[in-house]
């Protein structure tokens, strides 16, 4: 029997899930939900057959609805996930799953005593570039990595409930946690709301791992250019990601610095660079919103017991990480260890 699901939220990204659950095999796209009428009419147009309604709690209510995604604004995610995982549905959160660590400890929590799944849309996991990249550095291809590097510029959208970390490096945190496996243990933020001033549209992020990785993270909803780039510097070999990268996303340079002896004085090194090829692999494109749907249905229809990417708890130390990047804004970019589990 197929699935029947609902889109909580039918703003900018929520009506991309109806697209994507509506093609999925073994998968109805039953309802949807928003308050706005003019959210609501815009989707009636192209999917006539979805029940639509201005209050999410009619959806939750409903015994035929089986899961629901929530695609609302990050500030509202707790209250909508909390009713819906009580009501005992299965759920698919968009990333940050809360505003506040604790609040998503509590839904990891509660999902785990309701006995149904909450993922959580960290959807860069399920993007094919980003998948090479995990793939390269766990065979060791680059080494021992340095340090990672990650922009994530555009001019908009902007947002007043949460500040473009929570908003963008939101991807980037839980990234480079999966591609290091590992998870950064400090952070310090500087970063700044020329917009609004309680709102920063730019801010950069240091990160501090144990096995001593850098990383670095610039986002911003305030720069020329969409730019979303990943780049990685191992002992061996550096790999960037772009995510609009031509003829490929992934690039492979066999660029690294040797240290060689200096014979004359004992114990001395001199650092000579190696300038190999660059190799872009071929990446099939994939849409990753497609694959993150496919394997939500898979849970709900008990195909794969547990998510291995946008797990709630995962989910939940990513807003974690975010915790300690708002302290150290506040304190101009002051060193702040990061306190996990809420
Ligand atoms: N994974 C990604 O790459 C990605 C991309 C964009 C947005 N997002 C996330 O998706 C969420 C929504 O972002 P957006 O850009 O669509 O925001 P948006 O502001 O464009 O749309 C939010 C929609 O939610 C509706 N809404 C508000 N309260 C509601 C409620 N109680 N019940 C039902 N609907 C409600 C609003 O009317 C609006 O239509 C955010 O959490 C954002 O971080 C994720």
């Amino acid at each position: 029997m197929a699935v029947n699901i609902a889109i909580i939220g039918l703003g900018r990204w929520g009506p991309n899930h109806v697209r994507n659950f509506s093609a999925l095999r073994g998968c109805r796209v039953a309802a949807a939900a928003d308050p706005s009428e003019a959210a609501r009419a815009r989707l009636a147009e192209s999917y006539p057959a979805v029940r639509l309604v201005a209050d999410y709690r009619e959806i939750i209510s409903s015994p035929e609805i089986d899961a629901v995604v929530v695609a609302t604004p990050t500030s509202t995610h707790f209250q909508i996930v909390s009713a819906a995982i009580a009501a005992g549905k299965h759920v698919l959160c968009e990333k940050p799953v809360t505003d506040r660590s604790e609040d998503a400890w509590k839904l990891a929590e509660a999902a785990e005593v309701r006995g149904v799944h909450l993922m959580v849309g960290h959807v860069f996991l399920f993007n094919p570039g980003v998948e090479f990249l995990a793939k390269a550095l766990a065979a060791g291809e680059a080494g021992r990595p340095y340090y990672v590097n990650s922009i994530r510029t555009n001019l908009g959208p902007f947002r007043s409930d949460v500040n473009a970390a929570w908003d963008l490096a939101s991807h980037d945190i839980y990234i480079f946690s999966h591609l290091l496996r590992t998870r950064p243990t400090q952070v310090s933020a500087v970063g700044a709301g020329f917009l609004r001033p309680s709102v920063e549209d730019i801010v950069f992020v240091t990160l501090r791992y144990d096995n001593g990785v850098i990383g670095h993270i610039h986002v911003s909803w305030l720069d020329p250019k969409k730019v979303r780039q990943i780049t990685i510097v191992g002992e061996k070999k550096m790999i960037t990601w772009d995510e609009f990268g031509q003829p490929g996303p992934v690039c492979i340079f066999d660029r690294c610095v040797a240290r060689e002896p200096v014979y004359e004085t004992f114990g001395e090194f001199q650092l000579l660079t190696r300038e190999g090829d660059a190799v872009m692999p071929r990446i099939p494109p994939q849409e990753p919103l497609a694959r993150q749907a496919r394997e939500f249905i898979g849970l709900v229809t008990g195909q794969i017991s547990r998510a291995e990417r946008g797990s709630a708890r995962e989910a939940a130390e990513v807003v974690d990480v975010l915790e300690a990047v708002s302290r150290s804004l506040a304190k101009g970019g002051a060193p702040e260890d990061v306190i996990y589990g809420g």
